[in-house]
């Protein structure tokens, strides 16, 4: 098949490697001239900026940002723009399909209005795990919904070139429901699971050891682990896309709200038992927060907990540096050696960061990532 892709960030990449690889004619389109230059040559395929090269295409997959603005509503102008550029370098009969995540009603209210009814259309939501070494784009179930049977017929048969398994839903809307169900899930739970830390904190309980035994239960359980927050721009901000759309019908996503809330809540939450832990108060104490990312082994500071901790402690007066070998620079300050400080907090454990300089040093380590074992006690 004739593909284009339209944004060739994590997901556009990804697929456009899985369609050529499967024998698929690939154009990636892509608006940011340096990940065009970084793409070229790299992926083989085509990837540049001209719409144009759209022309032809059987297939074209739009797989651009869907972040929240600055109030915290969906932000669908990537969505808007990318259809409002490609329209009319698509063909009569062409099919459009939506990976990028947004709520119920995006694919049928939103893209298809824009694109026209010559076009026939599919969602196909993306659940990629990034640096996940088992779970990827291939052996990763697909959902798979077109707006008609022709449209469905046609997305099974692309998906079906590269995906081990793609169920099919009977509408887009459940599709794309389900996108943001899967990460609400784990939104909630990620939330229940802080709560309980803070609760067994103050009634003197090791959570790990709470949680370790409660996941002895054969049934009806599902462990999940406390952290510093959640990051990215998948889990913090999916389930504000599902209460969006609720809020929009009249419900209130009560479960949402509270677990942004208690997820918000945990960098101040952790700066203040840091506080505690040096005498009462952090002002001109050395910090250092190793791994600035939201998840290890990837690069993404987007939404990311180690961020709001490092305010934190830094409008708390601390003298905070950050160490992240696979950052590297952020927001103008750049990563800085491990050294002997007053404190020393593992926010994300990137594979193969080498904590000797803080062991012999004797700094006081807090552990807070999500990380299993990375030598020192788990703080939460
Ligand atoms: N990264 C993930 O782990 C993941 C997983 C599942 C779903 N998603 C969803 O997939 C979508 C894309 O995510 P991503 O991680 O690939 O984002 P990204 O920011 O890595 O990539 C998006 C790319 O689209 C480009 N772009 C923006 N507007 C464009 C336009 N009008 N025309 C062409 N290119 C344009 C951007 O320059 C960028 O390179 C989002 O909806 C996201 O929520 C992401």
């Amino acid at each position: 098949m004739r593909v284009a892709i339209i944004g060739q960030g994590y997901v556009g990449k990804a697929l456009g490697i899985a369609a050529h690889n499967a024998g698929h004619s690939v154009v990636g389109v892509e608006i940011d001239d340096s990940r065009v230059a970084a793409l070229a040559g790299a992926v083989g395929y085509s990837v540049g900026s001209d719409f144009s090269s759209v022309i032809g295409s059987e297939v074209v997959v739009i797989a651009v940002p869907t972040p929240l603005d600055e109030n915290r509503v969906p932000d669908l102008s990537y969505v808007e723009s990318a259809c409002k550029s490609v329209k009319s370098f698509v063909g009569a009969g062409a099919l459009i399909v939506n990976e990028s995540t947004s709520f119920p009603g995006t694919l049928r209210n939103v893209i298809a209005p824009i694109m026209g009814s010559d076009c026939l259309y599919a969602s196909a939501p993306e659940r990629i795990d990034p640096a996940n070494e088992k779970w990827g784009i291939g052996n990763t179930p697909r959902l798979i919904a077109g707006m008609s049977v022709e449209a469905t017929s046609k997305a099974l048969e692309f998906y079906r070139s590269f995906c081990k398994e793609v169920h099919e839903v009977s509408s887009p809307e459940v599709a794309e429901a389900a996108k943001l169900f899967e990460n609400t899930f784990r939104q909630v739970n990620i939330a229940l699971v802080n709560e309980f830390a803070q609760i067994a904190n103050v009634l003197g309980i090791s959570t790990h050891e709470t949680l370790a035994a409660a996941a002895t239960k054969p049934y009806g359980f599902m462990p999940f682990v406390p952290s510093i927050g959640v990051g990215g721009h998948c889990i913090p901000v999916d389930p504000s896309y599902l209460s969006f759309a609720a809020e929009k019908a009249g419900v209130e996503a009560s479960f949402i709200n509270l677990a942004n809330k208690v997820n918000v809540s945990m960098p101040s939450y952790i700066a203040s038992r840091i506080a505690s832990l040096l005498g009462g108060s952090v002002t001109g104490k050395r910090i250092q927060v190793a791994g600035i990312a939201y998840k290890a082994d990837v690069s993404d500071t987007r939404e990311s907990p180690s961020l709001a901790l490092i305010s934190a402690l830094r409008e708390l007066g601390a003298v905070v540096s950050w160490h992240d070998p696979v950052v590297g620079t952020w927001n103008g300050e750049n990563s800085a050696a491990l050294d002997s400080v007053d404190l020393g907090v593992i926010a994300t454990a990137h594979t193969g960061v080498d904590y000797m300089a803080w062991k012999n040093g004797n700094t006081m380590v807090i552990d807070v990532s999500t990380t299993a074992n990375t030598g020192w006690p788990k703080f939460l």
